[in-house]
This record gives structure tokens, C-alpha cells and sequence, in this order.
């Protein structure tokens, strides 16, 4: 490893970093509504079982990419596997993050948007219906508040990875935790909340089929990052003293709790005000906004308070993910392209933000231009989602299962034989890393097009 290489300053730190990517617009807008959807707490039972028995192992795997090289996606590949075509692991692992970013940060844009709606006490003033469409659909405000996130991104990744992600990360993820529990704890004493809470809780096992059972492993694949080279870039700054079992639990662990919270704090409202959930950005957008009105109307202080607690949470979520989503790239470009951090910024801010502004405007004035079918902003996330990080992740285990000799993996997982806890877990870990991730990943893929 080249020594001039940055590394995370603590245990802390990395699991902060890790979680700050994976807590995301997934874990508030998809999580709680495909718990209601697949039978409650039945299928939190499974998505903690696929978390902690599937994608954690596929994290590790990851991670051990990352640290073992001790470079970017496609310099990894160069180490690990010179020469051979396990470079288009490494060129895919650049790719996909930075075409989801393109479209991550419109939504982070809106969320931005919204916060200053909030600020200004938009939602207690004026009904919010037809609100989203007409802000997706304009010209302007979504470019500018896209170029405002993407360039806050932007400016933390250029202050590089201790003095930028690591002190973004440690602020903001303490900070969502205080907000999320804060907001839920408001959101369960509201009156009628208890329908929420049955929705996220019940078990209904009759809703429980083989396919909640994948669609739970496609959303803590989705949320724990993977597939998309985050998690060996980030793995890259982890210090080969860390224990990376330790610190893939912590996050997975982070990951889970943060996403259990954002059900708590949405679902008893949304049902409190007497409306059904949603998912996506209907969620956000659309049902939050008409709550936050609703309440306007007789506690208007506390609405806007709520409305403007709920924005923060989620515009602070979207930027520790899409911070992490362009540091695979800039990664990139310093190590294989040897530029400076400041210029490699730019080129991936350059790009990300031209892509991004065909996404804003594929609602609007673009709204007319498909590919397969799909308008811009659609045919990216769908693209990316379904196929982009599914077989890089069905490689990336692949790679960790059948190319890396296994004393190398056995090496870092286990820091050369020193940690003695994990040299218990090593076979677990292993067999489920080469028999059962290459399947249970190929399962999300074809699912995805069936
Ligand atoms: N894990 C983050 C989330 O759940 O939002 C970040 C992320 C993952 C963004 C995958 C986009 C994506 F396609």
C-alpha cells in the first residue's frame, strides 16, 4: 500500500463513514413501506436475518477487497488480479456509483428544495397538493437546488478523507440518529398513530411469500451499499490493524436500527392523518408535506418545527450517501489517472452534474426524450438498480469467492490470524461467501426482471 495513502482516523470513524453511505433516501423511502407491504414484523424478522447472514458476509467480501489493495475499484483489480479481465470489475465498480449519483442528487435537490419550503413555512401556508409535480416539471429551481447539492458533495469530497468525509460522517450521522428518534417519538404520540405502529409491527405471516423473502435481500443489498464499489473504496481507508467483522456489524447494525427508526417516524403519521402510505418519492414529497399541512392547521409551530427536523434528517441521509457514491470516482481519477483530489472533483462533479441535469429536466422540458421506454431520470435509476449493482455485486463475490487465494482472504478477515474471535466465524463466513452470496444475488437479479 502506498504510504502516502489517507486512512480513517478510528473505529468510529469508519463505521460512521459506512453508515453515513449506507443510510439513505432507501432506508426512509422504501424500508418502511415494503415492511406494511410484506407482512410486518414477520418480514423485519426476515430482512434482519438477510442482513445480517447475507449482506454482511457480501460487505465483508467487499471489504476485504478494499483493504487488501489498498486502492481505488479499478487500481484494486490491477492488484489483485493483474492483468486479467477483472479489470471491468474495477471499471464497473467506478461506473455505477457515479451514474446513481447523477440521479441522487435531483432527489437531493428536491430534499434541499423542501427544506427551504419548510423554512418558510410553506406547508402551513399553502396546500401542498400538485406541489411535487410542479417543482419536478419546472426548469430552474430543480437545476439550481441539484447544482447546490451535488456541489456541498462535492466541496466535502475535495476536503478529502479525513478532513472531509470522516468529519462530514462523525457530525451528521450522530446528528440523523438524535433527529430520527426525535421525530418518531412525536410520531408515535399522535393521535391514531397505533395504525402505524400495527402496519410496521404485525405479523402477517399470510403476506410473507418467496418473494418478500428477495425483495428483502434486494433492500439491504440496496442499503447497505453494495455492488457499487463504495464499499471497497471506503474499505481502502480502513487501517489494516481495524477488525473488519467488527466494523461491517457496527454499520450493519446502524443500518438496520436507523431504518427500523424512520418507520417509526413515518408510518404512525402518515396513518395518523388518515392516509395510506406510499413509497418513493410520493412518500416524501407528496404524503409528508400533506401531513405537515394538516397540522399546520391547528399547531402550526409544531408542524413547521417537524416538517423542518424531517427535511434536515433527509437532505443530511441523501449528502453522507451521495458523498460516499463520488468518492469512487475521484478515488479513481487521483490513482489511475494521477490527478490532484481538487481537479478529480471537478471532472466527476463536471460529468455527475451533466447527467444529472438531463434527470432534472427529464421531467420537464425533456419529458418527451425515452430510452427503452423510460424517460431519462427513470431508465438511470432502473438501469443502475436493478442491473449495474446486481452483477457488480454477484462479481465482486464472485472475485473474493473463487479467484482471491483463501489464505488472503482468511489473512484480513481475520488480520493474519490474530483475532482469535473471528477465526471461529471464518468457515461460516467463507461458505456463504462462495456457495450461497453468488446465488442469493443472481436471485435479486433475475427477480428484478421477472
Ligand atoms: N445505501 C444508500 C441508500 O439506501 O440510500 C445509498 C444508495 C444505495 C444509493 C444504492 C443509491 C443506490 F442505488
Amino acid at each position: 500500500m502506498s504510504q502516502s495513502r489517507e486512512t480513517f482516523g478510528s473505529r468510529a470513524a469508519v463505521i460512521m463513514a459506512l453508515a453515513g453511505s449506507a443510510i439513505g433516501l432507501g432506508n426512509i423511502w422504501r424500508f418502511p413501506y415494503i415492511v406494511g407491504e410484506n407482512g410486518g414484523a414477520a418480514f423485519i424478522l426476515v430482512y434482519i436475518f438477510c442482513t445480517l447472514f447475507l449482506s454482511l458476509p457480501i460487505f465483508l467480501g467487499e471489504s476485504i477487497i478494499g483493504r487488501r489493495s489498498g486502492a481505488n475499484c479499478r487500481g484494486a483489480m490491477e492488484r489483485l488480479a493483474p492483468g486479467t479481465h477483472w479489470k471491468w470489475l474495477g471499471y464497473l465498480s467506478v461506473l455505477t456509483p457515479l451514474v446513481i449519483v447523477s440521479y441522487y442528487s435531483v432527489i437531493g435537490g428536491w430534499s434541499l428544495d423542501y427544506l427551504f419550503k419548510a423554512l418558510s413555512l410553506s406547508f402551513v401556508r399553502e396546500s401542498p397538493d400538485g406541489m411535487f409535480g410542479a417543482l419536478v416539471s419546472s426548469t430552474w429551481t430543480p437545476l439550481l437546488f441539484h447544482t447546490l447539492f451535488l456541489g456541498a458533495s462535492i466541496l466535502i469530497v475535495m476536503l478529502g478523507v479525513k478532513g472531509g468525509i470522516e468529519k462530514f460522517s462523525k457530525i451528521c450521522l450522530p446528528v440523523l440518529f438524535v433527529l430520527i428518534v426525535v421525530i418518531a417519538v412525536y410520531s408515535m404520540t399522535l393521535p391514531g398513530a397505533k395504525a402505524g405502529v400495527d402496519y410496521l409491527l404485525k405479523p402477517d405471516f399470510s403476506k410473507l411469500t418467496a418473494r418478500s423473502f428477495v425483495t428483502a435481500l434486494g433492500q439491504s443489498f440496496y442499503s447497505l451499499s453494495l455492488g457499487m464499489g463504495i464499499i471497497i473504496t471506503y474499505s481502502s481507508y480502513v487501517h489494516k490493524d481495524e477488525n473488519l467483522l467488527v466494523s461491517g456489524v457496527g454499520t450493519a447494525v446502524s443500518d438496520l436500527l436507523f431504518a427500523l427508526l424512520a418507520g417509526f417516524a413515518i408510518m404512525p403519521a402518515v396513518f395518523a392523518a388518515g392516509i395510506g402510505p406510499a413509497s418513493g418519492p410520493g412518500l416524501i414529497f407528496d404524503t409528508l408535506p400533506y401531513i405537515f399541512h394538516q397540522m399546520g392547521q391547528t399547531m402550526p409551530a409544531v408542524s413547521s418545527t417537524a416538517a423542518i427536523l424531517f427535511f434536515v434528517t433527509i437532505l443530511f441521509a441523501a449528502m453522507t450517501s451521495s458523498v460516499s457514491l463520488l468518492e469512487v470516482g475521484v478515488a479513481y481519477l487521483i490513482e489511475e489517472k494521477k490527478m490532484h483530489r481538487r481537479k478529480a472533483c471537478g471532472v466527476v462533479f463536471g460529468a455527475t452534474w451533466a447527467v444529472g441535469v438531463l434527470c432534472s429536466l427529464s421531467f420537464g422540458p425533456l419529458s418527451g426524450l425515452h430510452l427503452f421506454g423510460r424517460g431519462i431520470f427513470d431508465f438511470l435509476d432502473m438501469f443502475s438498480s436493478n442491473f449495474l449493482l446486481t452483477v457488480g455485486g454477484l462479481l465482486a463475490v464472485i472475485f473474493v469467492g473463487w479467484k482471491m487465494p483463501k489464505t488472503a482472504v482468511h489473512d484480513e478477515f481475520t488480520n493474519g490470524g490474530t483475532l482469535k474471535g473471528n477465526l471461529a466465524c471464518f468457515r461460516f463466513f467463507y461458505f456463504i461467501l462462495k456457495y450461497v452470496a453468488p446465488l442469493a444475488v443472481l436471485m435479486i437479479f433475475l427477480t428484478n426482471f421477472l
